[in-house]
């Protein structure tokens, strides 16, 4: 089986920490004008079957500014439009080129590539989890606050990918995280079980947000209706209502809490435009962390 990396559960504590200690290092040394060709000679395949702007352009960017060089696929560019089995995608893209950067819905999908193929995988979200961004919200906390571990984090809203991925994360690194989720909506139970089983901080899903957001340290937001959930958007804007991360909620939370949001943002739905554009809200760094992050994931998974 090639490097690859399609959840955070499959990391130890060490490695998780290893890529975000590398992204700061590469981070301090880009500002310091540092040029870096360690991917020169490389090539990366990005295929992605949803949307992205965050994601692919920092994916891209890390990889050219490595010295290394990137093909980006569109699915309806390729023959997956017209039924070509993953599995021999996969096979191919392993002749052409040294890792494979996926966007996609089902984790299985992001699986069976990677079972067929013999160049490391990187998942760039699926409906399940969304490592990379987890690790950029990582360094971004770390960098604000100096270390995770004694904060108290919190998740308000969807329990989706983004919620399932910081679950895992939780539970390997080991901070406390409160999710409030209403009922129906709640992370993958599966998911939530085997973190609780691993976690030495408390992991807990609430109903309440304003328990959840009590004392924490961070609070944590994303859009009520994810990419393939379109259909169900007026159904969940009027359920997520009271999940709204406005000035109110977060009264409880301490002074110098900060709020996280991987972007993008509907403001006015899940996070009002006064929190978003204002002093505690980190969103854009967090959006800049992709590009560190990404140089460290790519170093390690596509050089390895
Ligand atoms: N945060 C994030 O993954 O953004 P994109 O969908 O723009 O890539
Ligand atoms: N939960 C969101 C994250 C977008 C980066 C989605 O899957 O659409």
């Amino acid at each position: 089986m090639a490097n690859n990396l399609l959840s955070l559960a499959d990391f130890t504590r060490e490695q998780l920490t290893g890529y975000i200690d590398r992204a700061l290092t590469l981070k301090k040394e880009s500002r310091e004008g540092q040029r870096h060709q360690q991917l020169s000679g490389r090539i990366i395949g990005m295929i992605f079957e949803k949307p992205s702007t965050r994601t692919r352009v920092s994916f891209e960017a890390a990889m050219y500014s490595l010295g290394g060089q990137v093909i980006y696929l569109s699915s309806k560019d390729t023959q997956l439009a017209r039924n070509e089995p993953l599995k021999d995608m996969a096979r191919v893209m392993a002749r052409y080129v040294d890792g494979v950067v996926v966007r996609t819905f089902g984790q299985e999908i992001v699986e069976e590539l990677a079972r067929y193929s013999t160049v490391p995988v990187i998942n760039a979200l699926t409906d399940l989890f969304h490592p990379c961004q987890i690790l950029s919200d990582i360094m971004t906390v770390i960098e604000k606050k100096g270390a995770i571990e004694k904060l108290k984090i919190a998740w308000v809203g969807d329990g989706n990918n983004m919620a399932n991925t910081w679950i895992q994360a939780a539970a390997e690194i080991g901070f406390e995280l409160i999710l409030a989720c209403p009922s129906g909506y709640e992370p993958d139970p599966e998911i939530l079980a085997a973190a609780q089983a691993k976690a030495t901080r408390p992991l807990t899903v609430v109903r309440d947000p304003l328990e959840a957001v009590k004392e924490a340290d961070v609070v944590n937001c994303d859009v009520w209706a994810s990419m393939g959930q379109e259909d169900e958007q007026q159904e969940r804007m009027k359920i997520f209502q009271p999940y709204q991360v406005n000035s109110e909620l977060l009264a409880g939370a301490k002074a110098e809490m900060i709020v996280l949001h991987c972007l993008p943002a509907h403001r006015g739905e899940e996070i009002s435009d006064e929190v978003l554009e204002g002093s505690r809200c980190v969103a854009f760094d967090q959006a800049e962390n992709k590009l560190h992050i990404h140089k460290a994931i790519l170093e390690k998974h596509i050089l390895a």
